[in-house]
């Protein structure tokens, strides 16, 4: 039979595809607050030592996993490794159903502020708008926020209606090039600003004296989340590509995007909050609302060419997340078109509508719908959304990051990893023996010690 299955037209545009998945509100917004709230530097340091030691090595365990099995996560984890790792790629589509399902609903604020900051570069910025009280409003607006959802499911479903080539590939290459640029002119204007020395020194001189333990394993939770890593979404992009196409090169190219721009947007937002006085102080309040809160109005009062740069960076962040959802629905449509035999263009809508359905829910609660946004299952993490987000980000990319190395480490014969890996045309920064040491040792125990934190000391990576 004809292979009916889609592939990357090249190499070049599937590592723009999945330095898209990578690149999202993880680097935008979760890593900032994040790098804020550890005191920078050490942890910074921490998290780039998980990046090399456990990221990289899991990038290149999905991704060979989902090569050799050409095949969505459920249907490779059979092939490559054994029928009962049927379940971990289960797992891993409703991991990716779930983290769709709330992701969307701060991908639709970026909209908002997208819309807003366009408002008022064109008509002037209201001095007496209180940004808290903006984004309480928005927030807890049922209407507004169910509707922006929408708008950005209906994005998600049309890229991934039109397949991998056509679709994802294609505006990945769109995108990912206004991205860059948006985020280099950024980095141009912050350079200018008074603050930008202090916000270098805050994110790459390390004080360990200032880092707790906890830090520690937040920063190798972090490292999953934004590599798209412990939930298939690489296995699946994997699974497009032909064996000519490298996995080493690649993965080591995502994985230095993906860095590289976390590290940009964290020194492009301190370099603004360090060059207002007053500003750390309330920042630290409310680390969280750093992105719509504290920025907005910053745009106009303190940013050279922040008129411009304003809408433009908020642009960014609907580009960066958009860019993500796709991979997001990939995994959930993939699954269902490779397992159940049902056709891209129906198995698309099915699952962006009923991952919608669980979108509103997430979507009303922020204050819109009093039950859905004050239930606890959680300790301190009210409401369905963060209900959620910890959910995902505390249980299931873990776990199923743990499970992908004991696929690829223990499970999968030396010899077939090896056929994946090293029959390349091999970097001189790689070594198949190096790899199968971390991917066997290394990363496991990182991750198990992950687990374990989360399960008896209650440490919180959301
Ligand atoms: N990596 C994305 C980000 O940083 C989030 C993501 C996780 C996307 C898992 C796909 C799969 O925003």
């Amino acid at each position: 039979m004809e292979d009916q299955r889609g592939h990357w037209s090249s190499s070049f545009g599937f590592v723009l595809a999945a330095t898209g998945s990578a690149v999202g509100l993880g680097n935008l917004w979760k890593f900032p607050f994040v790098t804020w709230e550890n005191s920078g530097g050490a942890f910074v340091l921490i998290y780039l030592v998980c990046i090399a030691a456990v990221g990289l090595p899991i990038m290149m365990a999905e991704l060979l996993i989902g090569r050799k099995a050409q095949k969505s996560p459920v249907g490779a984890l059979k092939a490559a490794v054994g029928p009962a790792w049927g379940i971990v790629g289960g797992w891993g589509v409703l991991c990716g159903f779930i983290l769709l399902s709330y992701y969307t609903v701060i991908a639709g604020w970026s909209l908002f502020y997208f819309s807003k900051t366009l408002g008022w570069t064109a008509g002037g910025f209201p001095t007496d708008l209180q940004m808290g009280d903006l984004f309480g409003e928005q927030v807890s607006n049922g209407g507004l926020q169910v509707g922006l959802s929408l708008l950005f499911s209906i994005a998600t479903v049309s890229i991934v209606y039109f397949g991998v080539q056509k679709g994802i590939e294609r505006i990945a290459k769109i995108f990912l090039p206004i991205l860059f640029s948006i985020l280099l002119l950024m980095l141009i204007s912050a350079a200018r600003m008074e603050g930008f020395g202090e916000s270098l020194a805050f994110i790459f001189i390390p004080h360990f004296g200032e880092l707790e333990p906890a830090g520690i394993l937040e920063a190798l939770g972090h490292a999953f989340f934004t590599l798209s890593l412990g939930m298939g979404a690489m296995i699946t992009y994997g699974s497009y590509l032909e064996r000519r196409q490298s996995i080493v090169k690649s993965a080591g190219i995502i994985v230095l995007l993906d860095t590289i721009i976390g590290l940009v947007a964290a020194t492009i937002m301190f370099a603004v909050i360090f060059s207002v006085a007053g500003m750390e102080e309330q920042v630290s309040g409310s680390t969280v609302g750093m992105l719509f809160i504290s920025l907005p109005q910053l745009f106009y009062t303190e940013v050279p060419f922040g008129t411009i740069l304003g809408p433009l960076f908020y642009l960014l962040i609907a580009l960066a997340a958009l860019t993500s959802t796709i991979s997001l629905l990939e995994v959930v449509a993939s699954y269902v078109i490779d397992e159940h035999g049902v056709g891209r263009h129906k198995a698309t809508v099915l699952c962006g509508a009923t991952i919608f359905i669980f979108t509103i829910l997430s979507a009303l609660s922020f204050g819109a719908v009093d039950g859905l946004s004050t239930f606890e299952i959680f300790q301190g993490k009210p409401g369905w959304f963060s209900t959620a987000d910890h959910f995902v980000s505390n249980w299931m990319l873990p776990t199923g990051g743990f499970a992908i190395t004991m696929a690829a480490g223990w499970f999968m014969t030396r010899e077939s990893t090896m056929a994946e890996l090293a029959g390349e045309s091999e970097p001189a920064w790689f070594s198949y023996e190096v790899w199968r040491f971390f991917i066997r040792f290394v990363a496991p125990a990182a991750v198990a010690s992950i687990i374990i934190a989360v399960m008896f000391f209650g440490t919180d990576f959301s």
